[in-house]
């Protein structure tokens, strides 16, 4: 990692340690997005699929997930976060770690990653994206939601601390994403004065 990296993450790790609690709350009632989860799940080959959740949180999603998968893990940076998700989902497997570190399971039907990707630079999604693609079966999908915007780096500072966040456009993530995989589903949409697109990718190559 770069040393401007190192520092993005340490902050960001401080700031979903350090207000675990009252950012698990905020999260719940924005609400669990069933219908992401149906729409993306349509699009699986398999009734019951291998899923893989990045950046769970305190499990906001987790139980819709499970409740629907042959196999669930939920990974998240914040230990504090992954002890919440395991209290809401006792059942489901989570694990402390960094997405850019952790070496995903093989053979997934679908990777979520609901607003947690926009913690990773340009260089660092193209390397998960890649990574991703070789975790996925062929024909499996990827649902990404990202804040949008033309690409930059921004720094917000609230009374948990810092978290860096990068602002993407579903078109950039195409162009990453475009040696493995296909677009079938993008939305935009505006979340409390912030806009938001969702993005569907289905893996097209045996990486
Ligand atoms: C905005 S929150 C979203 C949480 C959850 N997905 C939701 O939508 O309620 C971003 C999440 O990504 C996690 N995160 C940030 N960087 C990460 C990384 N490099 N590896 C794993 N998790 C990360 C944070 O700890 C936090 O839980």
């Amino acid at each position: 990692m770069t040393a401007q990296r190192d520092e993005d993450r340490e902050k960001i790790v401080s700031a979903y340690r350090s207000g675990a609690q009252v950012l698990a709350d905020k999260f719940d009632s924005i609400g669990v997005r069933v219908a992401d989860i149906d729409r993306t799940l349509g699009f699986c080959q398999q009734e019951r699929p291998n899923i893989l959740e990045l950046g769970c949180g305190n499990g906001r999603d987790a139980q819709e997930l499970y409740r629907r998968a042959g196999s669930y893990l939920g990974l998240d940076i914040s230990p504090d976060l992954v002890e919440l998700a395991r209290m809401k989902v006792p059942n489901a497997r989570f694990e402390v770690a960094d997405v850019m570190e952790y070496s995903f399971p093989l053979e997934l039907d679908a990777v979520f990653a609901f607003a947690s990707l926009i913690h990773l630079d340009q260089e660092e999604m193209e390397d998960v994206l890649i990574r991703i693609a070789a975790a996925l079966k062929l024909g499996g999908v990827l649902m990404l939601s990202m804040k949008y915007g033309e690409y930059r780096r921004v720094v917000k500072e609230d009374d948990f601390g810092t978290r860096i966040f990068h602002l993407y456009t579903p078109e950039l993530i195409e162009n990453l994403a475009s040696s493995n995989f296909e677009t079938i589903w993008t939305s935009q949409k505006n979340l409390r004065g912030q806009d938001w697109f969702e993005i569907i990718l289905r893996k097209t190559n045996s990486v």
